[in-house]
């Protein structure tokens, strides 16, 4: 046969992720699409940023900043990012040696896990979690110890955190304010991991992309205000989530130097660098901390609407300290498991959700969805005219 009448052929390839299909926030939204449901079930806000922020950005393109920036950002987001650090969380990271921009939390903790798991390693989750944490340990070659939240409350269970660690585990992934259980780790659950870990030598990911959403007076507790553990950690954030322009998928990631000196190893080849205009508004636009400071009263607000009316239907609310999302307990409303629960809802009752289940490898079915509130007024007051249905 000549090359002219071979037959293409592409070559089958052995999955690496084999666990990984579909997600149910792409099969949930695609079926809020489809019903005309409300949609909150994805967590994005459905109302615009501030234009200042948009016209920082426009503005930096109007200027001609369009090419590469510096591999480890634009240093006057770097330098924004470590004075914003030090004021809200009182340790300075140096902006040449310790902070990086990055496309997003996404891509911030792969890179994380790529630079320090190697085949072999152990790498602690708390369960429920994020759906990015599990395959991008098993991209590393790394294997993944799940430690479930407390049902129920979603504490940080010490015990089996210790129970857990062994001499091959390399890294422990956190999250506060958590998705999806909308809980804030207490300064004293963040100092008995410090205690927990100071005799060992296991890393941190401490993922905090909800640090500026944190309710009720409370006060997010980020890893960088306890010496031992930012000495060990690599504090990972979103602009997505600070600014509600999560499209732009711009975050960033603060680490000691030889932490973000390994981080940077990988970063510089797998994405290289990140969107020039975009980094140099959001450093013009973080020049007044307003924004930021004021987003627990308007993330609280909503809350507090959209709990006042789920408080009117047979759901079972449970507690919103910080993010953007409500868990509801299903099991007075419906015998069905989450996941049936949700299509049933989207279908019948025009109202999506996430089951929690979707946080769990094993798919743990505790009767339990969430809601994101990242809406506007009258979304979650069109959502909740629906639910007082139920
Ligand atoms: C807990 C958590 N980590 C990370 C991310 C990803 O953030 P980004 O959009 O900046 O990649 C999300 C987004 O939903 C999240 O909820």
């Amino acid at each position: 046969m000549s090359s002219e009448t071979l037959a293409a052929r592409t070559p089958a390839v052995t999955t690496k992720l084999p666990a990984v299909g579909t997600t149910i926030f792409t099969v949930m939204s695609a079926l809020a699409t489809e019903t005309g449901a409300v949609n909150l079930g994805q967590g994005f806000p459905d109302f615009e940023c501030d234009p200042q922020l948009v016209h920082a950005v426009t503005d930096a393109m109007a200027r001609g900043l369009n090419q590469y920036p510096p591999m480890t950002g634009v240093p006057a987001l770097r330098e924004a990012v470590a004075d914003k650090i030090e004021s809200m969380d009182g340790r300075r990271y140096d902006p040449a040696t310790e902070i990086t921009i990055t496309a997003g939390a996404t891509q911030a903790i792969i890179t994380a896990v790529l630079a320090v798991v190697r085949p072999g390693d152990e790498v602690i989750v708390l369960e429920p979690c994020y759906d990015s944490y599990v395959p991008n340990i098993e991209l590393a070659g790394g294997t993944v110890v799940r430690v479930p939240l407390v049902p129920g409350t979603f504490r940080p269970d010490f015990d089996r955190i210790a129970a857990a660690l062994t001499p091959r585990t390399r890294a422990i992934i956190i999250n506060s304010p958590h998705n999806p259980s909308a809980t804030v780790w207490t300064r004293e659950e963040m100092l008995r991991l410090q205690d927990l870990l100071a005799p060992t030598d296991v890393l941190v990911i401490s993922d905090e992309v909800y640090e500026h959403m944190v309710f009720d007076g409370q006060r997010h507790q980020s890893a960088a205000r306890f010496a031992a553990l930012a000495a060990r950690s690599f504090i990972v954030s979103s602009f997505g989530k600070t600014y509600h322009v999560t499209g732009w998928k711009v975050g960033y990631v603060a680490a000691p130097a030889s932490l973000t000196a390994e981080f940077r190893k990988v970063h510089q080849f797998n994405v290289f660098t990140v969107n020039t205009p975009v980094q140099h508004g959001l450093a013009a636009y973080m020049a007044d901390p307003r924004p930021y400071l004021e987003l627990p009263a308007f993330y609280q607000r909503k809350r507090d609407l959209f709990r006042q009316g789920l408080a009117r239907t047979r759901l079972r609310l449970l507690p919103s300290e910080g993010t953007y999302f409500q868990c509801v307990d299903i099991s007075s409303v419906s015998d069905l498991p989450e996941s049936e629960f949700c299509l049933w809802l989207t279908r019948e009752f025009g109202v999506a959700a996430i089951p929690l289940s979707a946080f769990y490898a094993d798919g743990f079915d505790q009767r339990v969805v969430r809601f994101c509130f990242a809406k506007r007024d009258e979304t979650l007051n069109a959502a909740l005219e629906r639910l007082a249905r139920l």
